[in-house]
């Protein structure tokens, strides 16, 4: 009797921590409850403080009700709290729960005249994003991670349920898999002073060729983490460090093998993402990129289109709009292009394949039986964002390959099957979904020329 006499009485005095969407969904309702997260909001009326709170874990915010005698000139917009009280039922707020504070502790100060945001106001991603440590504290941003976080794991569930087996390739490497040049070297030396790995380093491009040995033992395996590219654009779809899902498929056939898993990916993951961030892509579709739910509700429901390279130019060489740059066979279609393509589909994301065969890179299949020179190469191109995926199949044929390039024989020697794979760039999966204009939004840190901040 004494020993379950002394645990009520620490249950009732020692109050569980609560994430504030637990509080939220009434967990521990009737309950002494302790919270904590940062000021979104404080009104003083008459005899009573009422404070929003925040702690990162839902787009809403949890109303705290205290007596005025826990007022407090340190309780500001910004400043970090932790609330004890009874979680009640709310009277008036749309909110069903509202916590009724017995303590009030601030944990850190804010003064609000120093602190970027403003109560209540709602500023521009432009605008947050010249605060790369504080824009975490904006809906916005809070939300964009929040769909982040949920989209890395409906991508991994995806890849999981269809029988994938990740790899993790390496970030340092010594290859420069798409042979474009815009390698970041890794410049260190030995306590002797010569080049600590032997040979020039590089961060990785991409970490398909690292996929492609795995893919000799695992017909089906994927990747998905940081790739760099030293790229000096200022382009409002490139970043010099961004996350890149890359998936390799063997015994494939043809490209379809391919834009199926495209498709099946790009379809599962956002229904994913709406089912369990509906809050967090509303508040993007209502308020930051209003109008862009139609066009995201389309590329769901229909079928992603096939195009060749070949009827791609003919679409582009008859349009009337004027091109920056040519649309002659032959050339690289460019960002202008790949909109004009997605528009003319009527907005349904479009693969293009079969492009010409020296757009592409060594590891593209030739498509031999084609009377024009091309590759078995696709693109997936969307709506705003142009190109989201690109992909091949793999040249496996080594009497073909020995002419471009030695080091890639030995992969194909030992029982080399056809197959294929494809890259998925991730921020601008997030651009795709959310309709959201330039890149660095969609990124916690971006690093791109001339910057890299925190
Ligand atoms: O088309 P890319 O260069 O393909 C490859 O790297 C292949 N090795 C992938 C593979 O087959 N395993 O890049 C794939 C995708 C692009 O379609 C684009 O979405 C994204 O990666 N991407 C970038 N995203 C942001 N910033 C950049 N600088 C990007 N470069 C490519």
């Amino acid at each position: 009797q004494a020993v379950s006499f002394s645990i009520r009485h620490y249950c009732r005095k020692t109050p569980t921590k609560l994430r504030i969407s637990e509080a939220l969904s009434g967990a521990k309702l009737g309950e002494n409850v302790k919270v904590q997260g940062w000021i979104r909001s404080v009104r003083r009326q008459k005899s009573n403080l009422f404070l929003h709170v925040n702690d990162g874990s839902s787009l809403q915010s949890l109303q705290i009700v205290a007596g005025s005698q826990l007022s407090d000139p340190l309780l500001t917009f910004g400043s970090a709290v932790e609330v004890t009280g009874v979680l009640k039922e709310s009277p008036h707020q749309k909110q069903p729960f509202e916590l009724e504070a017995d303590q009030l502790h601030v944990a850190g100060e804010c003064n609000p005249m120093d602190f970027p945001f403003k109560i209540k106001e709602r500023h521009s991603l432009e605008y947050i994003r010249q605060f790369p440590h504080l824009r975490c504290r904006t809906n916005a941003f809070s939300s964009l991670l929040r769909i982040r976080s949920e989209a890395t794991t409906a991508i991994n569930s995806y890849f999981k349920e269809n029988g994938f087996v990740q790899i993790h390739t390496p970030v340092i490497t010594s290859n420069d898999c798409e042979g474009a040049g815009e390698l970041f070297q890794v410049e260190v030396k030995n306590e002797e002073g010569e080049n600590f790995f032997s040979v020039p380093a590089f961060l990785t491009v991409s970490g398909q060729l690292h996929l492609e040995v795995m893919s000799g033992a695992f017909t089906r395996v994927y990747t998905f983490g940081p790739t760099f590219r030293a790229e000096n654009s200022q382009s409002r779809r490139h970043l010099a460090e961004f996350y890149m899902v890359e998936a390799e498929v063997s015994f494939t056939q043809s490209l379809e093998d391919l834009t199926k898993v495209m498709e099946d990916l790009f379809k599962s993951a956002t229904e994913h993402v709406l089912a369990h961030c509906a809050e967090d892509v509303d508040l993007f579709h209502k308020h930051v990129t209003p109008g862009h739910r139609d066009t995201l509700d389309v590329m769901m429901k229909r079928r992603f289109l096939v195009i060749t390279y070949s009827e791609a130019i003919d679409i582009l060489s008859r349009s009337s709009q004027k091109f920056a740059f040519p649309t002659n066979w032959g050339c690289d279609l460019q960002t202008e292009h790949e909109k004009y393509l997605v528009k003319h589909c009527g907005n349904i994301p479009v693969f293009v394949t079969d492009y010409p065969y020296d757009l592409k890179p060594f590891y593209a299949r030739d498509n031999q039986d084609n009377p024009a020179h091309t590759a078995a190469a696709v693109d997936l191109l969307v709506p705003g964002v142009g190109e989201l995926c690109g992909g091949s199949l793999r040249e496996e044929r080594l009497d073909l390959l020995r002419a471009r390039l030695e080091e890639y024989l030995d992969l194909r020697r030992f029982g080399s099957v056809p197959h294929g794979g494809f890259g998925l760039g991730f921020e601008r999966y997030l651009q795709c979904i959310l309709g959201v204009d330039n890149i660095k939004d969609v990124i916690p840190f971006p690093r791109f020329s001339n910057s890299c901040l925190l």
